[in-house]
């Protein structure tokens, strides 16, 4: 089996709220946290783990566009000189690009005033460490077990043959084989890339390295 990236579950997020789940005057933390699953797919919500956004576990207060880090904010974010304040936070929601035109959330908005005065609630109350929220958004590549561990990547022909620690041979062909790169603290360790399942189909396949330069040094072109 290869291991599915995890997805926050709906469970796993109320299951870490840490809070009596009574309403705030302004905004619900439990709706707010179903809410943000929306969010996920790009955001984290534990410090410092950036993925296709910045980490958002201490965005109240801050200067948009600086978190700690995250080095691939547009530059419209960056000279926008907005504060994280309720009234910010609220009209980025509603409307992204009107707010900042030109920016790079690729996400269009949310039209109900009422949930996002639930998701501008939980943001407040993750910055202030007042929900707790497990990092979920990607695996730990350092801890995988046997079956993802690639120890051997042939290419012959149009195909990909990579060899896993539990001595079975997976092969994909080049088109369906994607290879990427995590350069974190959850990235693989060096010289050691993992094979991740990338969609429903069993077909499709994604090797992770520490370092772009692995790519092409641990490929060997040889047929079987
Ligand atoms: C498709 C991916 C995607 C989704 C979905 C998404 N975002 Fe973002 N978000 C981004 C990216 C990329 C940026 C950086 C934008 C830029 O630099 O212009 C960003 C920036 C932000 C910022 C500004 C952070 C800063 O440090 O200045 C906030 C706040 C934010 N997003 C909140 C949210 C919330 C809340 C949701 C869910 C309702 C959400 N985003 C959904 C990709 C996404």
């Amino acid at each position: 089996m290869l291991p599915q990236p995890a997805r926050p579950g709906i469970a796993a997020v109320l299951a870490a709220l840490v809070f009596s789940t009574q309403a705030r005057a302004d905004g619900d933390l439990v709706r707010g946290a179903q809410a943000a699953r929306a969010c996920m797919t790009c955001h984290s919500f534990a410090p410092g783990r950036h993925m296709t956004g910045p980490s958002l576990a201490s965005v109240w207060g801050r200067k948009a566009g600086t978190a700690d880090g995250f080095v691939r904010y547009s530059d419209a974010l960056k000279r926008s000189r907005l504060v994280w304040d309720k009234r910010n936070l609220d009209a980025w929601l509603k409307n992204p690009a009107a707010l900042v035109p030109g920016n790079a959330m690729g996400f269009p908005g949310i039209a109900d005033a009422r949930i996002r005065a639930d998701l501008v609630a939980y943001l407040e109350a993750v910055s202030a460490g007042r929900v707790t929220v497990p990092d979920r958004g990607l695996p730990n590549l350092k801890a995988v077990d046997a079956a993802s561990r690639v120890t051997a990547i042939h290419y012959c022909g149009d195909a990909y043959r990579l060899t896993t620690a539990d001595q079975k041979t997976h092969t994909f062909w080049e088109f369906n084989l994607r290879f990427k790169t995590d350069g974190s603290g959850s990235g693989p360790l060096a010289g050691k890339p993992v094979l991740i399942g990338t969609g429903m189909q069993g077909d499709r396949a994604a090797v992770v390295f520490a370092r772009p330069e692995e790519i092409s040094t641990l490929i060997h072109r040889e047929c079987p």
